[in-house]
């Protein structure tokens, strides 16, 4: 075989030409004949099989396969040699390892090129040692499997600790509230009128407090309780949702509509707390329209399919948008709408529950569309 250092000049056929660019291609390369046999391998191939150029010409391919693959190669070769039309690589997705001369496995990407030579159709295979990518790619998975660990066990402390704080603080609010009511009703002779109000106030700030309390236990046990997934229908959960506001609150005149039969995998109590809130947002935000309307249906997100809770009511400026899933957050006022703010946050910490993703559009004055999904992307995208 001529040598990459062929003088200049020099007339070169076109064979020579070929190994030369082998030869001095910065990757592995191996050309085999119909039989499997070696017939050319470049300098590159030597270093990263660690055999002599020798010890490799006139012998099987599958001598740099290893032994757990050796096998069906043989059969996957000749099916390449009889429908080899074009290039392609090897594998078709699959995690490829070369066998090095000491039993050794290297990770590796590898490309066929069938080539019309005069001693008939040959494959030229280009191999890439892809250990650094391969090990790069798992020392990153495992920094991210112990930052996820990490992030689950913080998160399960802040739980609990939401969870004993506000169960903790429950008792020291009713010893204050019970104090406070018999202070009113045993002492209010010895108060004057500025007294008595001022009591009043503690008063409604205790219930506002113990409602907050509450509304802050509720979300701790949706994050703690066991999510059990079922095939859920959602259409019939939203009737129940709306005939429960229909019985709370009969005087008011809201078009209400339903897809029918709408189902998923879900867990049918939680999916039950996120449509009682985002219908009972949908209910409340449109109680100044005489012609209110709300409603369930099929949506998306990203075109991945999921559903959507549907109104025509006052709406919000999207800026602030982002902020509704954390908890108290809310853009009305309780002397415009009644409410704490742990609704959205109950139903988006659902959502990421079950692996989906929870969007929000509205305008002032133009209603609201909260879309949610209920699978993780990755089970979607086949
Ligand atoms: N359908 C809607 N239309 C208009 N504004 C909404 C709607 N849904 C949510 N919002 C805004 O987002 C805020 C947060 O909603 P969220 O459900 O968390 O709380 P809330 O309904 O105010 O109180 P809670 O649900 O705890 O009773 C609301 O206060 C309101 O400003
Ligand atoms: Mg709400």
């Amino acid at each position: 075989m001529p040598k990459p250092g062929t003088p200049k000049g020099a007339s070169i056929s076109a064979d020579e030409r070929f190994r030369l660019v082998v030869e001095a291609a910065p990757n592995a390369m191996v050309l085999i004949d119909q039989g499997g046999l070696i017939s050319m391998v470049n300098a590159a191939t030597e270093r990263l099989f660690g055999y002599q150029r020798a010890e490799l010409l006139g012998q099987p391919v599958e001598m740099l396969v290893p032994e757990s693959h050796r096998g069906h190669h043989a059969g996957l070769r000749e099916g390449f040699f009889r429908n080899a039309q074009s290039s392609r690589p090897m594998g078709a997705g699959r995690d490829l390892f070369a066998r090095h001369k000491d039993g050794s496995q290297i990770p590796v990407e590898i490309g066929l090129n069938p080539i019309q030579t005069d001693k008939g159709l040959m494959v030229l295979s280009a191999i890439v040692d892809i250990s650094d990518r391969a090990q790069k790619l798992q020392r990153l998975n495992e920094t991210l499997q112990a930052r996820t660990q990490e992030l689950e066990a913080v998160n399960h402390e802040l739980e609990a600790f939401a969870y004993s704080v506000s169960h903790d603080l429950r008792a020291p609010l009713r010893s204050m509230d019970g104090f406070s009511l018999a202070l009113l009703e045993d002492y209010s002779d010895r108060l004057d009128d500025t007294g008595k109000d001022y009591l009043t106030r503690i008063r409604r700030g205790a219930v506002r407090m113990a409602q907050l309390i509450d509304d802050l236990l509720k979300l701790s046990r949706v994050t703690r309780a066991g999510i059990a997934p079922q095939p859920t229908d959602l259409s019939a959960l939203a009737q129940e949702v709306v005939t429960e506001l229909r019985q709370l609150d009969p005087r008011r005149q809201v078009a209400v509509s339903i897809a029918p039969h709408l189902q998923a995998i879900a867990d049918p109590h939680l999916i039950r707390v996120v449509l009682d809130n985002l219908l009972g947002n949908a209910w409340k935000f449109t109680n100044r329209r005489a012609d209110a309307a709300i409603g369930f249906r099929a949506g998306s997100i990203d075109n991945r399919p999921g559903f959507q809770v549907f109104d025509n009511g006052v709406g919000f400026d999207m800026a602030y948008a982002h902020k509704l899933f954390a908890p108290f957050q809310r853009l009305h006022t309780a002397s415009e709408f009644e409410g704490t703010g742990i609704g959205l946050a109950t139903v988006a910490r659902i959502i990421r529950r079950h692996g989906g993703e929870i969007r929000i559009d509205s305008m002032p004055n133009g209603g609201t569309t909260i879309s949610f999904t209920l699978q993780a992307r990755e089970s979607t995208d086949v």
